[in-house]
């Protein structure tokens, strides 16, 4: 008894040291310097010309999993989504030729995935005998030494390792890849994911729903170690090599400048219309035809939260997937906050997913 009483000062101590150690009191918007003066999950960020200085704004997005619960099938719940996630700025280029092209994203691929980003949409082609990750147009990943215009390329390999480093030390998480396929060689897609190591955690076509029901759970997929998710644009791949089409499975509106009106949502040429209710998923392209670094935080505001409430209004389908890019640029919330709208929506019919935890989860519209 004596030992704990004098144990309980040491404690307190210990708890005051911890605090002011952490100085990590600083809310979303108030003014930092750097950002270990904001809090967690949040980053010390200038959005000029929306602010003079610089100011907290999130980082990192809610765990709904942890948050809320894992039981609810997987089409229940949105998932941040990053557009080109592995065009990242400052990496070296894989071809010895510096880059000069568009780059999307700031993080590599291991940052975005512990930072909560959930779906990645990556272009793959055929490229010097291997499966590379490319930006291009016409369908080929060009052999730069031939070209002064260079691109983003590396191994679709070295992201996949990435991927599956992840999943591997979070038994919980369920992540998407999104597709844009330009693969042609047999199996070359098939043998990526082997080598990667990703096979092992392969959501199968056939346990994916034809005709809009709902997705298995969150929890059995969790269970059964079935956390990859992959949809690919080529439909004869899906019969071919089990990856899923895209099309048969999602809606998705229009990307690049179209998609970020928030006065119209519709669908993209190759998707179903948004209000197709054959399709259970929806994803919500949300990113400039030119990325553009230093407005990305402008769009990341109020505009984005207006824009994921008119593509509710096309399709009377919240989205699950909200794709961006530097998804960590906002002028406060941005693309976490629009996350945590969806997720309550999804969810629990709030407007934040926080919401859910109060009371028994029907719908306050708070
Ligand atoms: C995956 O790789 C292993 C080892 O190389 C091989 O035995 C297996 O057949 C491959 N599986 C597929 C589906 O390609
Ligand atoms: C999980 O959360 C949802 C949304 O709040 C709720 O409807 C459901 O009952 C919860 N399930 C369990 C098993 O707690």
């Amino acid at each position: 008894m004596g030992r704990a009483f004098t144990a309980a000062p040491l404690l307190l101590l210990l708890g005051l040291l911890a605090l002011g150690l952490g100085a990590a009191t600083a809310n979303v918007g108030d003014s930092c310097s750097t950002s270990a003066d904001c809090g967690a999950g949040q980053w010390c960020f200038d959005c000029e010309p929306k602010f003079s200085g610089s100011h907290c704004v999130r980082s990192a997005a809610t765990n709904p999993y942890q948050l809320i619960n894992n039981s609810l099938p997987f089409n229940k719940y949105a998932y941040l989504t990053m557009h080109n996630s592995y065009a990242i700025v400052g990496e070296p280029s894989h071809t010895g030729i510096p880059r000069v092209t568009f780059d999307n994203q700031e993080d590599t691929v291991t940052d975005q995935l512990n930072n909560g980003v959930r779906a990645l949409m990556l272009d793959t082609y055929d490229f010097q005998g291997d499966v590379w990750l490319c930006h291009s147009n016409g369908g080929k990943c060009n052999d730069f030494t031939a070209f002064l215009s260079v691109q983003i390329a590396e191994p679709a390999l070295d992201t996949f390792k990435e991927i599956e480093e992840f999943l591997s030390s979070n038994p919980s998480e369920i992540v998407t890849i999104i597709l844009e396929d330009y693969v042609h060689a047999p199996n070359g897609l098939t043998n990526v994911f082997n080598a990667s190591g990703l096979l092992k955690y392969w959501f199968p076509v056939s346990k994916m729903p034809q005709n809009g029901q709902d997705w298995p759970l969150v929890s059995d997929m969790v269970a059964s170690n079935q956390r990859l998710v992959v949809f690919t644009s080529i439909s004869s791949k899906q019969s071919s090599e089990g990856i899923a089409y895209q099309w048969n499975f999602m809606v998705e509106n229009n990307y690049g400048d179209d998609g970020m009106d928030a006065g119209q949502c519709s669908n993209r040429a190759e998707s179903a219309p948004l209000n197709d209710k054959t399709k259970s998923l929806v994803l919500m392209n949300y990113f400039p035809s030119v990325p553009v670094k230093s407005t990305a935080c402008l769009q990341h505001s109020q505009n984005l939260i207006d824009t994921v409430n008119t593509c509710y209004g096309s399709g009377n389908q919240w989205a699950n997937f909200i794709a961006v890019d530097y998804y960590k640029r906002s002028d406060g919330g941005g693309a976490f906050q629009a996350t945590d709208l969806l997720n309550g929506r999804l969810l629990c019919g709030c407007q934040d997913v926080s919401a859910c935890l109060q009371g028994s989860g029907v719908a306050s519209s708070a």
